[in-house]
């Protein structure tokens, strides 16, 4: 082989190589194949609540007494239909799922005769004042725990309000309003 030959073949090689790392170096520069840190589309993943996260303590409802003295016994008489699937209204009414609630305002807590109330109802001091009432009817499971009144609760203040004037007037001689 003529070493002209040979040197053309040698030069044609190496430039072909110095070509192909020039090509890759430049492309590199143009490129910049820096990848993002964070991922183009993130996978919303739904956090579950864990066991150690309780639940807050139930909040105290609002007090009832400051609302009664304005609050319409005839808007109370409506809500107690939420009431009367397990409650008799009248004096005299029988027991039904719940006792019968004619003069229950004021009076000591499981009052009626001849009805099976629970041992935590049956446990409980001192009369139904209006607070107390408020109390158990926003969250009668959280009042008095152990209860067999399965109400989940009036949340608003002024529904209880008037529930509980209603209640009042269920007497022949209604307690003074505060
Ligand atoms: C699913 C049936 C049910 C519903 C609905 C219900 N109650 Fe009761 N209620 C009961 C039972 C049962 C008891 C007895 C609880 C016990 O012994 O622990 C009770 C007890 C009571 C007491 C205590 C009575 C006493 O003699 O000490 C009051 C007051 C009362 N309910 C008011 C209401 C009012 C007002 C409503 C409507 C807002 C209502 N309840 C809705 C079943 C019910």
């Amino acid at each position: 082989m003529a070493s002209s030959t040979f040197n053309k073949i040698f030069m044609a090689i190496l430039t072909a190589t110095l070509i192909a790392l020039l090509a890759g170096f430049v492309s590199k520069k143009l490129v910049h194949p820096n990848f993002p840190a964070e991922r183009a589309y993130k996978v919303e993943v739904q956090e579950t609540e864990t066991a150690a996260a309780a639940p807050a303590a139930p909040a105290e409802p609002d007090p009832v007494t400051p609302l009664l003295a304005a609050a319409d016994p005839a808007a109370g008489q409506k809500l107690v239909k939420a009431c009367a699937a397990c409650h008799s209204f009248e004096k005299g009414g029988a027991n039904k799922v719940g006792p019968n609630l004619w003069g229950i305002v004021g009076n000591k807590h499981a009052h009626a005769e001849g009805f099976a109330y629970s041992d935590a109802m049956k446990a409980q001091e001192g009369p139904w004042d209006y607070e107390h009432l408020n109390k158990f009817l926003a969250n009668p499971k959280a009042t008095i725990p152990g209860t067999k009144m399965n109400f989940a609760g009036l949340k608003k203040v002024e529904d209880r309000a008037a529930l509980i004037a209603y209640l009042r007037t269920l007497s022949d001689s209604p307690v003074a309003l505060p």
